[in-house]
């Protein structure tokens, strides 16, 4: 098992992830978090491509499309976007991982129209430019290099008038206490050594990022775990975890 050669991939943090593959799907492991935080941004992705499309029912007529889903893992979100009917290509450098996201898939013999590849974001656009309706690049950007050159490639699979989801987690003073030290070191919410402030990414920077390659925001927001209630909100707070919906030009 193995991950692609790339400029953007960190051994470290795919070390990290080999170690958690057998149990992606498990809610109760490490990953659990990255299932909670999944569920809540899928839902509103949802919404953003039923408002965006005046679709009434996402699993009748988001089957037109065709997505993306850029650092897939294990196929938490592909499968999700799958079950509405769109048709779905995961891509992911982790090996294993990419193993584990078909093993589940073999699962439920009615997600036909998804796929999985083990490969680079930034080999699969350059090979398919303009391609999807839709890219997301949920929890990617904090646990790679070169991060500008993976929005610019998820940008570039974008066909004109696409959409684009980013989740990460933001690069602030305020994003480093309430990731790293609070999320993650002193209440373990979030795996040990998942974040660093290094690896932060901050938002002003991917606006910048997104303005610069023809894509205009149309909403940023903010998300936050509430430990009193163990549920998570949205906040119009950005200094931690934020998710961005934007339109390629
Ligand atoms: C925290 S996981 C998120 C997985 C998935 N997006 C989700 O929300 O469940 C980050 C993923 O990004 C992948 N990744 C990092 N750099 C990548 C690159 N250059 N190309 C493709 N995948 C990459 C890692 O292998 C890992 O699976």
């Amino acid at each position: 098992m193995g991950e692609c050669k790339s400029p953007t991939v960190i051994p470290q943090q795919m070390q990290c992830f080999t170690k958690r593959s057998a149990t992606w799907w498990d809610k109760n492991s490490a990953t659990g978090v990255l299932h909670k935080y999944g569920e809540v941004m899928f839902d509103q992705m949802k919404k953003v491509l039923q408002e965006k499309w005046f679709i009434s029912d996402a699993s009748v007529a988001l089957k037109n499309f065709k997505l993306l889903d850029a650092g897939c893992g294990g196929g938490i979100l592909s499968e999700q976007f799958a079950r509405t009917g769109c048709t779905v290509v995961g891509i992911d450098v982790n090996e294993s991982l990419i193993n584990v996201a078909k093993q589940h898939q073999a699962l439920d013999s009615s997600l036909v129209n998804l796929s999985y590849s083990w490969e680079t974001i930034e080999d699969h656009a350059a090979r398919n430019p303009g391609k999807y309706d839709v890219v997301v690049l949920n929890f990617v950007l904090s646990h790679a290099r070169h991060r500008e050159t993976l929005v610019r490639s998820c940008i570039q699979a974008l066909r004109p008038g696409g959409i684009f989801f980013v989740t990460a987690a933001n690069k602030t003073i305020a994003g480093w206490l309430r990731i790293v030290l609070l999320e993650q070191i002193i209440h373990g919410i979030l795996p040990k050594n998942s974040h660093s402030w290094k690896l932060l990414y901050s938002l002003s920077k991917l606006r910048r990022v997104l303005a610069q390659n023809a894509c205009v925001v149309k909403e940023y927001r903010g998300l936050m775990f509430c430990r009193d209630t163990s549920l998570l909100k949205w906040v119009d707070d950005t200094a931690g975890f934020y998710f961005v919906y934007a339109i390629k030009e």
